[in-house]
């Protein structure tokens, strides 16, 4: 079965949770309750997370979420399955043709997180507010006919700006700010219960989700842990932030964007002192990371970093009153 088709079995797989050994009525209700609705999000679940919400010994749990990948026929992957796997991948245009080409040729991957980072201005926000109106697109202009949620924890979400950018590609506006679904983070707990709860909504509102923004993913982590001494708890908590983010990603099939602040290094004296925020764990969480530059007038430079399976490289694209433009 395919993660598409897992989580729009949605009614099916209710049934099949009760069948489950260790799960019965009262313990189903507890797991749905939790927003462990179909087996793909038991499967997905990390022991605690599980044993947790419904209430489990550890060994319970971990029963539990191998009879659900058994059923769902996860585990070892040959090849071949893996690379069915990498077909089901989709990509949202970013509406600059250099840009898509920098991420192997059609812009952002589901399944995949890509973070932006660089200065105030560089053109983050707008990047994102751009990707969140292009899912909306047809296939064949670069989007994935469906809708986008965004986690805003700086208050910059501008739904004037939306309407622009809506009407310069020829969508109606208000339908395009319908298919925005925006909440403000007001702190990294909100940041990270709203993560937490996108199944939840996706399973409640029926809406396809395919693009999921966190802007930015760092300032409320930035502000609350502050000192040497809150690095390690904040990082953990980052961790795990980062993981549940993947995992809708995979349950969904859709594409997480992440807008990321700088640091400035005090031990380079040579080159770009800047660094991204977010330490061994975002950049290791990140499939794509691309580090952004203003340039003279609407001119943005985005530099593709360390990425898996792309070479580094580095493109020019514009942020304009239409938006994000060759
Ligand atoms: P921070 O969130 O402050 O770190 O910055 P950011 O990287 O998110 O910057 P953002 O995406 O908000 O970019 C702001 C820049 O985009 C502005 O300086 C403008 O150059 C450009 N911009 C924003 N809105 C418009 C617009 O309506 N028209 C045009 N032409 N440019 C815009
Ligand atoms: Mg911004």
């Amino acid at each position: 079965m395919s993660k598409k088709e897992a989580s729009e079995t949605t009614v099916e797989d209710e049934v099949k949770l009760d069948d489950l050994p260790g799960v019965g009525d009262k313990t189903a209700d507890k797991l749905r309750d939790a927003g462990f609705k179909n087996l793909m999000a038991i499967a997905t679940a990390p022991v605690k997370e599980l044993a947790e919400a419904a209430e489990l010994g550890d060994a319970t749990a971990v029963k539990i979420i191998n009879a659900a990948r058994n059923n769902l026929k996860m585990g070892y992957s040959t090849g071949l399955e893996v690379m069915e796997k990498f077909k089901t991948m989709e990509y949202i245009t970013t509406g600059s043709t250099e840009l898509d080409n920098l991420l192997g040729g059609k812009g952002i991957e589901t399944q995949s997180l890509t973070e932006v980072f660089g200065k105030f201005g560089s053109g983050k926000s707008q990047l994102a507010f751009q990707l969140a109106v292009n899912v909306q697109l047809p296939k064949d202009k670069g989007g994935l006919d469906a809708h986008a949620l965004l986690i805003d924890t700086e208050n910059t979400f501008r739904p004037r700006r939306i309407v622009e950018l809506a009407e310069a590609r020829g969508l109606d506006p208000n339908e395009a700010l319908k298919k925005i679904h925006v909440a403000r983070a007001f702190s990294t707990d909100h940041q990270i219960i709203l993560a937490e709860k996108i199944s939840e909504f996706i399973e409640e509102k029926k809406v396809p989700i395919k693009v999921i923004i966190v802007d930015s993913l760092m300032s409320l982590f930035r502000s609350e842990f502050i000192g040497r001494g809150t690095l390690a708890d904040r990082q953990q908590k980052l961790n795990k932030h980062l993981h549940m983010l993947q995992r809708m990603a995979d349950r969904y099939n859709a594409a997480v964007f992440l807008t990321n602040q700088v640091l400035a290094r005090p031990d380079v004296f040579f080159g770009d002192p800047t660094t991204a925020a977010g330490g061994n764990v975002l950049a290791h969480a990140s499939t794509y990371r691309i580090y952004l530059r203003k340039s003279r007038g609407d001119k943005r430079i985005a530099r593709l970093i360390d990425s898996p399976c792309l070479p580094d490289g580095e493109c020019v694209f514009k942020v304009t009153g239409n938006g994000v433009e060759d």
